[in-house]
């Protein structure tokens, strides 16, 4: 008799059954264990996307697409965005916990001085050509550490391996604001440890040689709370988003027992792509592309006409079939900072008419297709005057926690196996 916690299978060529486990999740949906699948049957299972698949277990994030809820270890993203800095969520990401007083203070000072890059990376990020996109630089980069850093990493070694955690997070704002500068062709601005995690990056992107801020009408730096509240919320929801293509990347590079920092390089690479993280720089091409509010319906019908590629940038989800709780988070933000920011250009208008006409269409609706995270954060990154091309290393920086943190559980789970996936093979 079979097991109350399976599955069967049946052939209904031969008429065999085959049994398999079921796996319980302590959130979301359970797994059915087809490990043995191909040993039993002598057949593969077929699922391009990986849209059923699990392909390892977890501890880190959780999702329900359908509720729209995203969770860090347990924690409802609204309430880390809202009431945590980014650095708590680091910590959380990496301990489990978020950190006291004491502990918060002794990893942002550690971040601060970990934040300087070794010199000879300078060389290395001088000799791309200045229209180098950031993203090419600072994938390039990454991969360099494992050279300039270089350690073979005892993964049972907690020592080793924190040090490890803490020298990306800390140096991959110095690499995305050093791949920048470069591309103006303007000399670097090393990170300044009075400043915080967020402000700092700010600052080595804008301040002048020698470290002089632009000083605003009333005497002020330039650098303004608004800017580094938004920045921080954006950098906590982007931190980690459970098995996404990047972090598939970084997992399956891990598999073959490469270094984090050359994993987590081929995962800036595949962040890179507009259907994913290259989708904010997209979002505002695309309202600039649309030019005006009286384009947009002509857009909107381009979008929904199935013998035109042309998708709406920062729409739909492969989760999330409900609003993206880090979309709404970000909309709130938007709104209650909307004094602030500068909300009233025409490429916002084109944005807020997209928004509006697409949330009402029936093409959308039926499919699930609403704005997603990179449709605000590309338009409050927009609004607060971040340079476009800097918009995905923003997501970069933001999502490296989330990378290491799950490459280590990688490491950890003994059921780790190389990614090594099979084929339907069609041809001759
Ligand atoms: N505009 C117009 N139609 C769309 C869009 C869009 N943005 N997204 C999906 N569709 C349609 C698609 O044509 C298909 O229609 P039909 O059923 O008639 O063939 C249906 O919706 C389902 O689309 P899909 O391609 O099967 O969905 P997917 O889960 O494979 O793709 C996606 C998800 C995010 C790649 C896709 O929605 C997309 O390309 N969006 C635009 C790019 C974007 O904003 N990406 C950022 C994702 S959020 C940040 C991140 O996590 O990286």
């Amino acid at each position: 008799m079979a097991k109350k916690n399976s599955m069967t299978f049946i052939d209904n060529r031969t008429g065999k059954s085959y049994e398999y486990p079921i796996l319980e999740a302590t959130r979301g949906p359970w797994v059915v264990d087809v490990r043995s699948f191909y040993k039993d049957t002598g057949m593969f299972t077929y699922d391009p996307g990986f849209t059923s698949t699990a392909s390892c277990n977890s501890e880190l994030t959780f999702i329900n697409g359908e509720k729209g809820e995203l969770r860090y270890h347990g924690i409802e993203i609204e309430e880390l965005a809202t009431q945590h800095s980014y650095l708590e969520v680091c910590f959380l990401l990496s301990q489990g916990r978020l950190p006291d007083k004491e502990e918060l203070h002794a990893f942002d000072l550690e971040l601060r001085h970990r934040s300087f890059i070794h010199e000879g990376l300078k060389n290395l990020i001088e000799s791309f050509p200045n229209t180098a996109h950031p993203m090419a630089i600072l994938s390039s980069a990454v991969s360099a550490l494992s050279s300039f850093y270089f350690e073979h990493l005892n993964i049972n070694s907690e020592e080793e391996f924190e040090q490890m955690r803490r020298r990306l997070i800390a140096k991959i704002p110095t690499l995305a604001a050093f791949s920048y500068r470069h591309s103006l062709g303007i000399p670097f601005i090393y990170p300044d440890i009075e400043r915080s995690f967020t402000e700092n990056f700010l600052y080595m992107m804008r301040a002048y040689p020698g470290g002089k801020m632009h000083i605003g009408r009333q005497g002020e730096e330039q650098i303004r709370e608004v800017e580094i509240e938004a920045l921080d919320t954006i950098f906590t929801l982007h931190a980690d988003h459970e098995q996404n293509a990047s972090t598939t990347t970084v997992r399956g590079v891990a598999s073959t027992g490469a270094h984090p920092y050359v994993a987590i390089s081929a995962g800036i690479s595949a962040l890179w792509g507009r259907a994913h993280g290259g989708a904010n720089e997209s979002v505002i091409a695309q309202l600039e592309m649309i030019g005006s509010v009286k384009n947009v319906a002509a857009f909107v019908e381009r979008a929904k006409d199935p013998d035109d590629n042309f998708r709406l940038m920062g729409f739909g989800h492969r989760v999330y079939k409900n609003f993206d709780p880090r979309a709404k988070v970000l909309k709130k933000l938007q709104d209650r900072l909307s004094d602030e920011l500068s909300l009233d250009s025409e490429l916002i208008m084109i944005a807020r008419e997209i928004e509006k006409i697409a949330l009402n269409d029936d093409y959308f609706v039926k499919r699930n297709l609403y704005p997603n995270i990179d449709f605000y954060s590309g338009v409050i990154l927009y609004a607060l005057g971040i340079p476009r091309s800097m918009f995905t290393p923003i997501f970069v920086i933001g999502r490296t926690v989330g990378w290491i943190n799950q490459w280590e559980e990688f490491k950890k789970d003994e059921t780790s196996k190389i990614a090594r996936p099979r084929q339907l093979y069609i041809g001759k």
